[in-house]
């Protein structure tokens, strides 16, 4: 019988990861390995609410494995699974569709967002997007999700869903706590806007030594400082956020330290980034290219993690059915 508590959390497989999901989620995703049974995602009836182009979807499914899996998440602790495979995630979407409702949904704060941006696609899977997160995580029970602050909304919506079921019904899931990493949001190269795709802000997992120094070099760093005398406030700097996800403790406080003094000047602090950084992207960089060389490896992981994700789910499905009086009759 397995004790520990569980995790889920998901990523939709909607291209190169950059490293703001890297640190925001990812990272986060990776230390819980140790104490907690962890079901990770690639959700892919997430990557359907914007338009997608289906030609792609196969392929960047294969590469957000190769993502996790290079990144860190170890298939012999955690289960990796393709959202689609375990077809009890819409089962269950379904089923709370039937106790949301609608005005809990037209005020997340996302939906608006993207009807705005694209009014002529704004599909009932985008308005349900919420719902089928909440299906995500209850389906296995999972009482910590690890996500970046830009879900915390519907992570409360899961909550409130939660609530509901437990009341009309039996109490029968526990309530899901967000857990936010040591760094839960890195801005862009611009320094303002949160790093996204289509800002053209990022600098991606993929991205080579020449790349992220082209990026790091002309990244806004603290506004204020504006001459290599002036003394600088790390707080103020995306950069120096960066530090705090790849450096080691003795770069974090040398940089901090003498930003302040104006000890050294901001290429001075980004170079010692770069170094940094590569570190860790490089290695991640290797282990995907080893992982492309051996599909038949990454398919096995996910076959595994289907069986292992469809016994769980099953079992909760169970519990559902007999609870709402469905599926008596075969
Ligand atoms: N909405 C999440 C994102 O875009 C992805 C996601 C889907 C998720 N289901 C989830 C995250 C369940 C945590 C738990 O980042």
């Amino acid at each position: 019988m397995n004790q520990r508590k569980r995790v889920f959390s998901g990523i939709q497989p909607s291209g190169r990861l950059h490293i703001g999901n890297y640190v925001g989620a990812m990272q986060n995703m990776i230390s819980l390995q140790e104490e907690y049974e962890c079901v990770y995602g690639i959700v892919d009836y997430h990557a359907m609410t914007v338009r997608f182009d289906p030609a792609k979807m196969q392929e960047s499914i294969f590469d957000c494995a190769v993502d996790y899996i290079a990144a860190g998440i170890d298939p012999e602790k955690s289960i990796l699974m393709i959202q689609s495979t375990v077809s009890e995630h819409t089962e269950l979407a379904w089923i709370l569709n039937t106790i949301t409702p609608i005005s809990w949904l037209l005020r997340v704060p996302t939906f608006k967002e993207k009807r705005q941006q694209n009014p002529d696609y704004a599909n009932m899977g985008l308005l349900d997007y919420p719902v089928l997160m909440a299906a995500d995580i209850m389906l296995y029970k999972a009482e910590v999700v690890p996500v970046g602050d830009d879900q915390l909304p519907h992570l409360e919506l899961t909550r409130e869903i939660v609530r509901r079921f437990n009341s009309l019904f039996r109490p029968t899931f526990p309530e899901p706590q967000a857990k936010l990493g040591p760094v839960s949001r890195i801005l862009g190269l611009d320094g303002v806007n949160k790093m996204s795709k289509s800002l053209d802000n990022c600098i991606y997992l993929d991205d080579k030594r020449e790349d992220i120094w082209r990026k790091l070099s002309t990244a806004v760093t603290d506004v204020r400082r504006k001459r290599r005398t002036d003394p600088g406030n790390p707080d103020e700097c995306n950069i120096f956020t960066m530090h705090k996800a790849f450096s080691k403790p003795d770069d974090i406080a040398y940089c901090a330290r003498e930003c302040r003094t104006a000890g050294i000047g901001c290429l001075d602090c980004k170079k010692i980034l770069l170094e940094n950084m590569c570190c860790d992207l490089e290695q991640i960089q290797g282990r995907s290219e080893q992982l492309r060389n051996n599909r038949e490896h990454v398919l096995h992981v996910l076959a595994q993690g289907r069986r292992r994700a469809k016994e769980i789910a099953a079992r909760t499905m169970d519990e559902v059915y007999a609870e709402l009086g469905i599926k008596v009759y075969h």
